[in-house]
C-alpha cells in the first residue's frame, strides 16, 4: 500500500483517485475549488460517471480516501504525487500548462522527502521535463524527486470500468525504476505494461487520441462519399471493421467528435508539430472534416424544411456522447448556435447534460424529455446516442410533431423501418 496525492479531482483526477484507492492504496485528492473538496467530502459526485457514486462512497467508508484543498495536507506524506489537473486550449490550439505549471510550485512548496511525481494530464511532448525543472526551482530543501509520465486513456461514461481494465498502461520517465515504481502501484490490474522514456510516453498519448479522431474523420468522409454513390455507410464501416487490420471500432460516421480531449489534443498536437517546423497536413484535414460534420447536419434541416426560419426543430441529446454530463466542445453547442443565427426556435432534452449546459446557454428551451421536445417541432435532430433515444415509441413521437421530420447525427435508426413509419429521415451517409 503506498501513499499517493493525486492532484486535480476533475474527470480524470477523481477516477484516478477512487480506483487507486479501491486498489488499496491511501490516496487524499486535492484541488483548487473549494466547493468540490467540500461536496466530495461528503460523498456527493461532482460529475456524472457510471459507478462513481458507489465506489466513491464505499472508499470512503473505508477511510481509504479523503479531499483537501491544501497541499501541506497531503504532499508532505506522499510517496507518489498524481498530476492530473486541466490542459484545456490555449488561444492558438496549443495546449495551455498553467494548472499544470501551478500544480508542480505547490507540489515543490509542501515537499518533505522524496517522492515519485506522476503526470496523468495530457501534455505536449517535454512537459515532463518543465515539471522537473519547476520543482527543483521551487525546492526549499534539496529534495530527490522523479517525474513520471503515466498518460490517461480512460473514456468519459465508462471511466472507472476503463481505469480497472486498461488495454495497456504506460509509464515514461528518464529514470526506468521510477517508472517501475510507478506501473508497480497498478499491479493488481491484468493488464500489458509499457515502460518508456518520458517524450515517448507523453507522445503516446497525443498519437493514439490523434489516430482515433483519424478513424473518425475517415469514416465521416467515406460517408459522404456513400450519400452521393448510393450506398450506406454503416454497412460499409461493418463491412471494414470485419478485417482484423482495421477492426470495428470508432468507425461509426455521424455529427463527429468532441469533447474535452479529441479537438483539445488533435489541435495542440498538430500546433506543437507546427512550432518544431512540421506541417501536419493530415490531421489539419481530421479537424477541418469534423467541424464540417456539424454543419452538415444543419444543411440536411435546412435542406428538408425548404429553410429554417421560424422552424421548431427539437435536439435530442447535448453532451458529446451518452453516459456522460460533459458538454465540452460538445457538437450541440455549435449547432444550437448555428441554428440559432439561422432564425430556428430551438429546444433540447438531455438525460444528463441539461443542468451543465444551462449555465452557459439559456437562448433556448430545456425540455422534459424527448416527447416533451418533438411536442410541436418541425424537425428533430439526433446529436447524443442516448440509449433512451433508441427506445423511444416512434409513433408517440410522431404523433405529436407538427412535421415528422428526422435528421440522425448518429444513425441510431434504421432509415427504412423510419421511413415505413411515415418519418421524413435523414442519416448520415445512408443511401
Ligand atoms: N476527461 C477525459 O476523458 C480525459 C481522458 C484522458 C486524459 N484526460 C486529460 O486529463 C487531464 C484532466 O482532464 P479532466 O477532464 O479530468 O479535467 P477537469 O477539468 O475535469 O478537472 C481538472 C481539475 O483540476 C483542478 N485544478 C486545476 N488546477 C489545479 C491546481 N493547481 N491544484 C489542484 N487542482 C487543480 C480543477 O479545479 C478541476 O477540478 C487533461 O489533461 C485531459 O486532457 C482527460
Amino acid at each position: 500500500m503506498s501513499s499517493i496525492a493525486v492532484i486535480g479531482t476533475g474527470y480524470v483526477g477523481l477516477t484516478t483517485a477512487v480506483c487507486l484507492a479501491e486498489l488499496g492504496h491511501q490516496v487524499i485528492g486535492v484541488d483548487i475549488d473549494q466547493a468540490k473538496v467540500q461536496r466530495l467530502r461528503r460523498g456527493e459526485p461532482t460529475i456524472y460517471e457510471p459507478g462513481l457514486d458507489e465506489l466513491l462512497a464505499q472508499v470512503l467508508k473505508a477511510g481509504r480516501l479523503a479531499f483537501t484543498g491544501d497541499y501541506g495536507e497531503c504532499i508532505p506524506e506522499a510517496d507518489f504525487v498524481f498530476i492530473a489537473v486541466g490542459t484545456p486550449p490555449g488561444r492558438r490550439g496549443e495546449a495551455d500548462l498553467v494548472f499544470v505549471k501551478q500544480a508542480a510550485k505547490g507540489i515543490a512548496g509542501a515537499m518533505k522527502k522524496t517522492v515519485t511525481i506522476v503526470n496523468k494530464s495530457t501534455v505536449p511532448i517535454g512537459t515532463g521535463n518543465i515539471v522537473a525543472r519547476i520543482v527543483g526551482e521551487n525546492l526549499r530543501d534539496e529534495i530527490p524527486f522523479h517525474v513520471v509520465s503515466n498518460p490517461e486513456f480512460l473514456r468519459e461514461g465508462s471511466a472507472i470500468h476503463d481505469f480497472m481494465h486498461p488495454d495497456r498502461l504506460v509509464f515514461g520517465s528518464h529514470h526506468t525504476p521510477a517508472a517501475q515504481a510507478v506501473a508497480a502501484l497498478y499491479s493488481k490490474l491484468d493488464t500489458k505494461i509499457l515502460i518508456t522514456d518520458l517524450h515517448t510516453a507523453e507522445m503516446i498519448k497525443y498519437a493514439s487520441n490523434a489516430f482515433l479522431a483519424t478513424r473518425i474523420s475517415f469514416i465521416n468522409e467515406m460517408a459522404r462519399i456513400c450519400e452521393r454513390v448510393d450506398a450506406d455507410v454503416k454497412v460499409v464501416s461493418e463491412g471494414m471493421g470485419m478485417d482484423r487490420r482495421i477492426g470495428p471500432l470508432f468507425l461509426d460516421a455521424g455529427i463527429g467528435y468532441g469533447g474535452s480531449c479529441f479537438p483539445k489534443d488533435v489541435k495542440a498536437l498538430a500546433r506543437m508539430a507546427e512550432t518544431m517546423g512540421y506541417h501536419p497536413e493530415l490531421l489539419d484535414a481530421v479537424m477541418e472534416i469534423n467541424l464540417d460534420q456539424r454543419t452538415l447536419v444543419v444543411e440536411k434541416l435546412r435542406e428538408v424544411l425548404g429553410g429554417l426560419r421560424g422552424q421548431v426543430i427539437g435536439l435530442l441529446g447535448l453532451s458529446y456522447k451518452p453516459n456522460t454530463d460533459d458538454v465540452r466542445e460538445a457538437p450541440s453547442i455549435d449547432v444550437i448556435e448555428n441554428l440559432l443565427q439561422k432564425g430556428a426556435d430551438v429546444r433540447a432534452y438531455d438525460p444528463k447534460a441539461m443542468p451543465v449546459l444551462q449555465n452557459q446557454l439559456n437562448s433556448i428551451r430545456y425540455c422534459r424529455d424527448a416527447y416533451d421536445v418533438a411536442n410541436g417541432a418541425d424537425a428533430l435532430l439526433v446529436v447524443t446516442e442516448w440509449e433512451e433515444f433508441r427506445q423511444l415509441d416512434l409513433d408517440r413521437l410522431k404523433g405529436l410533431m407538427r412535421r415528422p421530420v428526422i435528421v440522425d447525427g448518429r444513425n441510431i435508426f434504421d432509415p427504412k423501418t423510419m421511413r415505413d413509419r411515415g418519418f421524413v429521415y435523414r442519416g448520415v451517409g445512408r443511401s
